[in-house]
């Protein structure tokens, strides 16, 4: 099927709303970006998207439309892409999905449309990155580009200025296969062997896990010592397990949907998952 893209690009473009908050680049030897967010709010709500997969048949896409209202109309929520957010295909890896990746760039496109004023940066997945791998084009790049947003091809180092505070974020697609929980857990925590954060966030995993791990950092000011705990997140995904990859390689079912951390004035952060289902 033929596509008039740039012409559909920029009806899309059209419809962006400005963003809610102060997005700064700052110069940097190291993938950095600042967030000033208003004193006026009450509380941060942070909600990225992860590992959405659209053009794969086993997207749940009757969630994520749920998910992008509750994004769209929730004054307090920031988001992100953190990678993967369409199936892209290449003779190598061809994935799973009947759409080509212009008609899924396009409509990983029109699909974020709706929250961009609430999107901070743009990350690059293992599944965007097949074409890099192949050709050094990078279609997250494109993504990034589309939706007029910071571009991250591996890690982006987030500071939150909100209230007095400073909230360091570490965000990163993910990387690995870790299969069973307590793998997950490690995983999700290892970027502090080299680095401290207040928030490190992955997903790549398509499960949901969280972990508070204690932490003692050192004022810079007065030279004191105080507590400064990290939580660690692996957001899940929006992929339903039966009739896919995952079952039929007989890796572990994972939840769908999103993760979402409060950050409070006072320096607390509360994860917030969601286990849904009947309870007959
Ligand atoms: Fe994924």
């Amino acid at each position: 099927m033929d596509f008039d893209f740039q012409t559909e690009l920029e009806a899309i473009q059209k419809t962006f709303k400005k963003p809610v908050v102060k997005i700064v680049q700052p110069t940097s030897d190291l993938p950095e970006l600042d967030v000033v967010v208003p004193d006026s709010w009450k509380q941060i709500q942070i909600a990225p998207l992860y590992d959405v997969h659209i053009g794969n048949p086993q997207h749940d896409g009757k969630l994520l439309a749920r998910h992008l209202k509750w994004i769209e109309e929730t004054p307090d929520v920031l988001s992100w892409n953190g990678g993967d957010m369409f199936e892209n295909i290449t003779d190598f890896k061809m994935g799973h999905t009947t759409k080509s990746n212009e008609e899924q760039l396009i409509e990983a496109t029109e699909t974020l449309a709706s929250i961009k004023h609430k999107l901070l940066f743009s990350m690059a997945g293992n599944h965007e990155d097949r074409t890099y791998k192949h050709t050094h084009i990078s279609s997250a790049k494109y993504l990034a580009n589309n939706l007029q947003l910071p571009y991250f091809g591996d890690y982006c180092f987030l500071t939150v200025h909100w209230k007095g505070n400073r909230f360091r974020i570490l965000a990163h697609h993910g990387a690995g296969s870790a299969q069973t929980p307590g793998a997950q857990l490690n995983s999700a925590r290892k970027e502090l062997a080299w680095t401290t954060a207040d928030l490190i966030w992955t997903g790549h995993l398509h499960q949901n896990k969280v972990d508070v791990v204690y932490r003692v950092d050192y004022d810079q000011k007065n030279g004191r010592a105080f507590e400064r705990d990290t939580i660690v997140i692996i957001s899940p995904s929006y992929i339903n397990y039966f009739g896919g990859y995952a079952a039929k390689m007989r890796m572990i079912p994972g939840v769908r949907g999103l993760s979402v951390a409060t950050l409070n004035a006072d320096g607390r952060i509360d994860a917030n998952l969601h286990a849904r289902g009947k309870r007959i």
